[in-house]
């Protein structure tokens, strides 16, 4: 009954009330074991070291399965027809260009600047270009999020060989999605091997629930803004070394600071006395082995055993580094046994991609940016869920400080 005022009131005590209950609640700081929501994208048993994403198991779709699949599954819920997936990965192929002023965008950015940085910048400016900006409806929004995640691969090849000062490689319009952004990052077209490792690494990490990123980006568009802002702000907190920026720590930890196995036990001892965390370590939802760790630890330990791989590691960087450092496959098995019989604390997903993705000729200035190029299919699952049956996302802080200060006028401060 709108309008009636005693309604309006009823309702009101109503919901004081509900708030009152609530300030009596206990805080959960950094929502510690809360649920936010129900989902039907991913399932995570922290217990027993399982991911599901749309109720396939991880492993099955890591062995079986490819990046567009897997994209398709997450926004649509299930698997692809032969015909569903060739539209959708043509589709892909088909956004991988930038706009024209976008590249000019990218050239005038400043000379060493982090490439997540370039990436956040470039995805908000974007969504000035897209031709379904302002049209909010569902079809729109599945548009707008596989343009999102077609271009982002171009985006981060771009801005990485504009800062490198290296020529830029546009798109092929006859590679698999994982094929065509090693080859845009690096210049070289992977051989069946690298593409099949890249495509499961990529895998790994397009979804994992309601992590930091992804509830970012479910909070934005909770709020009915664009789909573009929640991409914007979950590339923010990603690149946060607690979330995605880990995988570069680790690299650059293994390559500048440990360089040999016999440095690995004690600069963690060192570490664990002064109170520091290791990057590539600890999760809040697993308390066993992370399943992806296991995969691509699986993945690591293929490459670094492989000599014909690691002799000829296709990095500028690694040229640098290679007489001074150990195996790192070898080097983040000690640091994972020192850490599991120490402190009971498991490899999480950063710590063996750093390694699998050094191999591959990766540039360590792309790690954090390729977890976001994988994570954007996620993102945009979550983001059509919480729209198809959104609540505005508005926790409560529990104030702790005083009331009822008197004011003091700035001449008698
Ligand atoms: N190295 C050393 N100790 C660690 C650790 C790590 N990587 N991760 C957790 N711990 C310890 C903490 O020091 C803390 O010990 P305490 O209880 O004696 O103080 C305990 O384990 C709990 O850690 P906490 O940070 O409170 O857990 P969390 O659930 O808030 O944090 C992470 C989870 C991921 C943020 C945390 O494990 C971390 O910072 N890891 C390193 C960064 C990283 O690899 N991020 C990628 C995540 S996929």
């Amino acid at each position: 009954m709108k309008g009636d005022r005693r309604f309006i009131k009823d309702d009101y005590e109503e919901e004081e009330i509900k708030l009152c209950e609530l300030d009596q609640a206990k805080t959960y700081k950094g929502l510690v074991g809360i649920y936010v929501d129900e989902s039907y994208i991913t399932y995570i048993d922290g217990l027993n070291g399982k991911l599901y994403y749309r109720g396939y198991s991880l492993e099955d779709l890591v062995r079986d399965s490819s990046f567009e699949e897997v994209a398709y599954l997450l926004i649509y819920g299930n698997l692809p027809t032969k015909s569903e997936l060739s539209d959708f990965s043509d589709f892909l192929i088909k956004e991988r260009e930038l706009p024209d002023n976008i590249l000019t965008i990218l050239k005038s950015y400043p000379r060493n600047t982090t490439r997540i940085e370039l990436l956040r910048t470039s995805i908000s400016a974007l969504s000035l270009y897209d031709p379904d900006d302002y049209d909010f409806s569902e079809e729109a929004n599945i548009r707008k999020g596989i343009r999102i995640i077609a271009k982002i691969p171009t985006v981060l090849a771009y801005s990485h060989r504009i800062q490198s000062n290296l020529p830029l490689i546009e798109p092929s319009e006859n590679l698999s999605h994982p094929c065509n952004y090693y080859y845009m990052m690096t210049g070289k077209i992977p051989n069946n091997e690298f593409e099949q490792y890249f495509d499961k690494i990529l895998i790994c990490h397009m979804d994992h629930s309601i992590n930091s990123s992804t509830f970012s980006c479910r909070i934005t568009v909770s709020t009915l803004s664009d789909l573009y802002s929640g991409i914007t702000s979950a590339i923010g907190t990603l690149r946060g070394p607690l979330h995605g920026g880990a995988n570069e720590r680790v690299i650059n930890l293994m390559l500048n600071e440990i360089k040999r196995k016999e440095n690995v036990i004690p600069w963690a001892q060192n570490k664990i006395e002064n109170k520091e965390k290791i990057m590539g370590f600890g999760h809040r939802v697993y308390k066993t082995w992370d399943p992806r760790a296991k995969i691509l630890r699986e993945i690591s330990k293929e490459l670094w055993e492989d000599p014909d791989i690691i002799e000829k590691i296709p990095d500028p960087e690694h040229e640098k580094h290679k007489w001074q450092i150990d195996n790192i496959y070898e080097m983040t098995e000690i640091l994972t046994d020192f850490m599991i019989k120490t402190k009971k604390i498991f490899p999480n997903v950063d710590l063996y991609s750093a390694g699998a993705l050094h191999a591959l000729g990766i540039p360590t200035a792309l790690f954090t940016p390729l977890f976001a190029a994988s994570r954007s299919a996620g993102w945009v699952a979550h983001a059509l869920e919480q729209l198809s049956d959104n609540k505005l996302i508005r926790p409560r802080l529990r104030y702790k400080g005083d009331l009822d200060k008197n004011y003091i006028g700035i001449e008698e401060r």
